[in-house]
């Protein structure tokens, strides 16, 4: 439902000696209801670009991504929003995303106030649901985001994303910052709610073990290029790119 075909994105960098850097090259791929495509490469080589160009942050200079067959970006403002709507993003550092001075219940009511969905009374009753969904007690709610642990925080930022009922859910190193057994029950919880609502995700992260466990598909990634992509247990059994074997051998 989710398929980009042939994107690639220049940036210019330098101001004196300019350098063009071709952060995105000729990237296809689909992602269908319900499954995990992770994208894994090393630091630089785009990954973030395309998460970017996802949530249409960045227009691609070429090629399309369209999402139940519709182009993402068709220049009708109002469709456009309505479609992007269904893609959102988990960022890394969930408390640079959410605002100190305001409480978790302010932060989760934003999105919906924001695109005018819903009266004030059924907000409410979303926000406790969606709290109850990512296993969060509602006295969280008045606190503020310095009162919560990193696992708590990274549960808010899900239940916020989940506030606008999207399909996919861009997810950029969510777990990088939170130890290990926290990272196990925030992947966990991601899990779940995908068997429950059906969200399809695209994972990115450069441990290639966490893709390996949590991601039904796999595209690696170098220098811009999905260099190599398949069925998560194909990749790993049987790697056919050199730069896939590196990977594969460079974390035993
Ligand atoms: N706005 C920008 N302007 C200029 N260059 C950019 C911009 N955004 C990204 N780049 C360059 O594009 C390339 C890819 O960057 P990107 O952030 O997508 O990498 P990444 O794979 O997400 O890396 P990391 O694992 O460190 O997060 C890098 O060379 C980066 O310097
Ligand atoms: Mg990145």
């Amino acid at each position: 439902m989710l398929e980009a075909e042939q994107i690639s994105k220049k940036f210019v960098k330098g101001v004196l000696r300019r350098q063009t850097v071709e952060a995105v090259k000729e990237v296809s791929f689909s992602l269908p209801e319900g499954k995990t495509l992770g994208i894994v490469g090393n630091s630089g080589c785009g990954k973030s670009t395309v998460a970017r160009i996802l949530l249409s942050l960045l227009t691609p200079d070429t090629g399309s991504v369209r999402i139940d067959g519709e182009e993402l970006f068709s220049g009708d403002r109002k469709r456009d929003r309505a479609r992007t709507r269904k893609i959102q993003m988990i960022f890394q550092h969930p408390e640079s995303s959410l605002d100190p001075a305001k409480k978790i219940r302010y932060s989760l009511e934003e999105p919906m106030r924001i695109h005018h969905m819903y009266d004030p009374a059924k907000r409410r009753e979303r926000i406790c649901r969606l709290m109850d969904l990512v296993d969060l007690g509602e006295d969280l709610l008045d606190r503020r985001p310095r009162q919560l642990s990193g696992g708590e925080a990274q549960r808010v930022m899900i239940a916020r994303a989940l506030t606008l009922e999207p399909r996919i859910l861009i997810l950029d190193e969510p777990t990088s910052m939170l130890d290990v057994s926290v990272q196990a029950q925030v992947l966990n919880l991601l899990k779940e709610l995908q068997e429950k609502m059906g969200l399809s995700y695209v994972f990115i992260s450069h441990d290639i073990d966490v893709v390996r466990w949590f991601c039904h598909d796999i595209a690696v990634m170098q220098q811009g290029r999905f260099v190599e992509t398949g069925p998560t247990e194909k990749v790993v059994e049987n790697p056919e790119h050199e730069f896939t074997k590196e990977l594969l051998t460079m974390r035993l």
